[in-house]
C-alpha cells in the first residue's frame, strides 16, 4: 500500500500537503474572526461538500450562474483550514461565504460569539465511506485505501484523514439547537432539492423568486454540475491530483453503498455505528 505521510493536530489526522500546516490551524481556531454576515458550509469529507458550495455560490448571486461558470469553486467559497487561500478569505468581499472539514473543536472559536451562520450537511456514513474509498485513490495527498474492509476498518475506528465520521458528527451536533446553525443531509438535498433551496433561503434570509430557485436547482443538479468545469475537479493540478484514477463527480446516490459492501461488511458497520452513536438523539435518513 503506498503510505501518504499524515500528521496529528490535536486528535484529529490530516494529510501533510502545503493546505495544512499546525500554524494556520492554530490561527484559524484561536484567531479568525468570524463575521455576522459570514456564512459556513461545514462537511465531513466526501458528504456533499462541493454540492454545498454550489448551491450556496448560487443562492449567494440570487440563481444567476455567471459567477459559478467563470470562478473556480474555491474562490467562491474558500476553505477557512486551507493555509494557501488565507487571503482570499480575508478579502473576499462581504458576505464571506466559506467552506469548512474542520470537526467542531478546531472552528474558530469566535463563531461562538458571533451570528455567522453555519449549514451543516450529513451523508449517510456508508455512501462517504464508499465515496472517501475511490476519491482517495486519486487524491495524491490522501493514503492510498488498500482493500476495501482495509479502509473500513480505517474509517470505523477515525483513522482516516480529517477524523472520525462519528466525532465530527457528534461534535457538531452540540450546535444543532442554536438559531445560526441548520443541519440537514445529502438525502434531503437528493430527495427534494427545490424544497431544500427554500429551506436554506430561509435560514440564510434570502428571498429569491420561485425562478431564482429554479435556476439554482438547474445549476446545482449533478449533471450540470458534472459539466462544469469550474466545479467538478478536473482542474486539480496532476502534483494534486491523478485524473485517470478517479472523479469528485463520481455516481452522485443515496444508498449505492449497497453496491460494494457486502452483507458482512454492512454489518460491521451497523455494529460500530450503533454503539457509536449511542445517546443521539437526532434521527437521520439512514437510520
Ligand atoms: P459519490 O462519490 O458517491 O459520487 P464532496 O464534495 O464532499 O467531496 O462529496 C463528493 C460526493 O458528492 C460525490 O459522491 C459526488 O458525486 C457527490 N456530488 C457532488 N455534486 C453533486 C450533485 N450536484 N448532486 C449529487 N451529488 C453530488
Amino acid at each position: 500500500m503506498l503510505s501518504a505521510p499524515y500528521f496529528t493536530h490535536k486528535g484529529t489526522v490530516f494529510p501533510e500537503t502545503a493546505l495544512y500546516t499546525v500554524d494556520h490551524f492554530n490561527y484559524v481556531e484561536n484567531e479568525f474572526q468570524m463575521l455576522d454576515d459570514d456564512v459556513v458550509s461545514v462537511v465531513y469529507p466526501k458528504s456533499g461538500t462541493h454540492w454545498m458550495g454550489e448551491i450556496l455560490s448560487l443562492i449567494r448571486q440570487d440563481g444567476d450562474p455567471t459567477w459559478a461558470r467563470s470562478v473556480i469553486l474555491w474562490d467562491r467559497i474558500p476553505w477557512i483550514e486551507n493555509a494557501p487561500t488565507k487571503d482570499i478569505v480575508l478579502n473576499y468581499a462581504p458576505p464571506r461565504f466559506m467552506s469548512s472539514h474542520l470537526p467542531f473543536q478546531l472552528f474558530p472559536k469566535s463563531f461562538l460569539h458571533s451570528k455567522a451562520k453555519i449549514i451543516y450537511t450529513v451523508r449517510n456514513p456508508k455512501d462517504t465511506l464508499v465515496s472517501f474509498y475511490y476519491f482517495s485513490k486519486a487524491l495524491k495527498f490522501l493514503k492510498d485505501p488498500g482493500t476495501m474492509q482495509d479502509f473500513l476498518e480505517e474509517f470505523l475506528s477515525g483513522d482516516v484523514a480529517y477524523g472520525s465520521w462519528f466525532d465530527h458528527v457528534k461534535g457538531w451536533l452540540a450546535m444543532k439547537d442554536k438559531p445560526n446553525f441548520f443541519i440537514h443531509t445529502y438525502e434531503e438535498l437528493q430527495q427534494d432539492l427545490q424544497g431544500s433551496m427554500e429551506r436554506i433561503c430561509r435560514f440564510l434570509g434570502k428571498e429569491l423568486t420561485s425562478q431564482q430557485i429554479d435556476s439554482v436547482v438547474e445549476n446545482a443538479s449533478f449533471e450540470t454540475m458534472k459539466d462544469n468545469k469550474m466545479s467538478n475537479f478536473t482542474q486539480v493540478v496532476d502534483e494534486y491530483m491523478d485524473h485517470s484514477k478517479g472523479k469528485l463527480m463520481r455516481e452522485g446516490k443515496s444508498g449505492s453503498w449497497k453496491k460494494y459492501l457486502t452483507v458482512a461488511q454492512s454489518e460491521q458497520f451497523d455494529r460500530v455505528y450503533k454503539e457509536k452513536m449511542r445517546g443521539v438523539t437526532v434521527t437521520f435518513p439512514w437510520d
